[in-house]
């Protein structure tokens, strides 16, 4: 969507992998949707590095609405969990610096059950929220059929535009589509859309990691020309620092993320987060990839190991194209039986061969620099099970 907005992936905190819809402030104060926990994470945004290295949307997911709408038919905080309303909270996030991201649904009810926004919602909806000044809207798609969405979602987003306030947009429909065409209209979504969920909800899980990858993967042909600058494809929210993932499966999770120009919402506790998570988490050459101006998604490419070939079955490489000539390579095993494996790339082998005087070469996670290489030396990495290697590649010729 060509609103100026996301030029580059989003990047902030979203409640609803951790949260869900704990709406139990009464024995659970620190963790149910309320205010308290919106103010809670921006403020840890804004104090502990976050923001300053672009995490900077604060987003409200399922649950936070009354029953039912107000007089005048808009929807409502919750009284009891939000007393001082969404306008309140939205001066707050914007004193720290940050944004304010909010949740809707196009359909009668959100997946939670609270009010949906239906076609004749859509103006008074998109005015509450530009009143309220929020600066983001994600719209699911639960009980609604597919006329209706394939109407509600351009005209919520005609809707937004016309309140005058830059709102940026994530449209859940084509992951209630089966994410391709030609169910879905990639060409269609790129204009009325800064982002959309593709395929169904994370867990917090390896296997759901995995499974996400997986499909981006096999899907690439599709995905990769549909995501650039101000419209990205979103695999879903980041789980590093929960409880599903290893130290290692949490690094695949980030370089992944960053191959594929990913937006990258957290949903964590930001209160008491491990240092080891939030290394990763903070990692600024990943960060720097994910960035990229080109915008351009991954390839995962069938690159072979040029020693182990025998072992091809246990490795993915991914390649992402940055900008100024640079390049980003993910080598990950997605094995977990035991022990690290070798893998014996060269630059030849991985296609990066335009500066014939060689590259320089970073190690992401380990920050440390390799060495230049040439196009044939061997470039001997080593990848521990369920993990990655993540590689920054940087042309000597300038
Ligand atoms: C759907 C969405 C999730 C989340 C829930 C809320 O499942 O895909 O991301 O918003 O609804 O109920």
């Amino acid at each position: 969507l060509d609103n100026g907005l996301m030029r580059t992936p989003p990047m902030g905190w979203l409640a609803w992998e951790r949260y869900r819809c704990n709406t139990d402030c009464t024995n659970d104060p620190d963790n149910c949707i309320s205010e308290h926990l919106f103010r809670a994470m921006a403020d840890r945004l804004a104090e502990d590095g976050w923001r300053a290295l672009g995490y900077e949307y604060v987003n409200i997911d399922d649950c936070w609405t009354s029953k039912k709408r107000d007089a005048q038919g808009r929807l409502q905080p919750d009284p009891k969990r939000f007393p001082s309303g969404i306008k309140a909270l939205a001066d707050y996030v914007h004193a720290k610096g940050l944004k304010l991201g909010i949740y809707g649904d196009m359909g009668l009810y959100t997946c939670g059950g609270y009010p949906g926004t239906t076609l004749d919602t859509v103006q008074i909806d998109a005015e509450t929220f530009a009143e309220w000044g929020v600066d983001m809207l994600k719209l699911d798609g639960c009980y609604s059929n597919d006329s209706m969405k394939a109407e509600g979602y351009p005209k919520m987003s005609a809707a937004l535009n016309a309140t005058g306030r830059p709102i940026a947009y994530s449209c859940s429909w084509p992951a209630y589509q089966g994410g391709l065409p030609p169910q879905v209209n990639y060409t269609q979504l790129g204009e009325i859309c800064n982002l959309w969920r593709n395929y169904g909800d994370i867990q917090d899980s390896w296997d759901d990691v995995l499974n996400v990858i997986d499909w981006f993967g096999s899907n690439q042909e599709v995905l990769q020309p549909a995501a650039g600058p101000g419209h990205w494809n979103d695999p879903d929210m980041l789980i590093i620092g929960d409880f599903g993932l290893s130290y290692e499966q949490s690094k695949v999770q980030m370089a992944l993320w960053a191959v594929l120009a990913a937006p990258l919402f957290m949903s964590n506790d930001l209160r008491s987060i491990s240092d080891k998570a939030k290394e990763i988490l903070q990692n600024q050459m990943a960060i720097s990839i994910n960035q990229d101006r080109l915008g351009l998604q991954e390839i995962r490419n069938s690159i072979q190991n040029i020693l182990f070939v025998f072992q091809d079955k246990y490795f993915e490489v991914w390649k992402r194209t940055l900008s100024k000539g640079e390049y980003a390579v993910a080598f990950l095993l997605t094995a977990n039986d035991g022990t690290p494996r070798p893998y014996l790339a060269n630059l030849a082998k991985l296609y990066i061969v335009d500066c014939r005087l060689g590259y320089k070469v970073y190690d992401v996670f380990d920050s440390s620099f390799l060495g230049i290489f040439t196009l044939i030396d061997v470039i001997y990495l080593k990848i521990n099970p369920s993990g990655v290697v993540l590689l920054h590649i940087s042309p000597v010729c300038v």
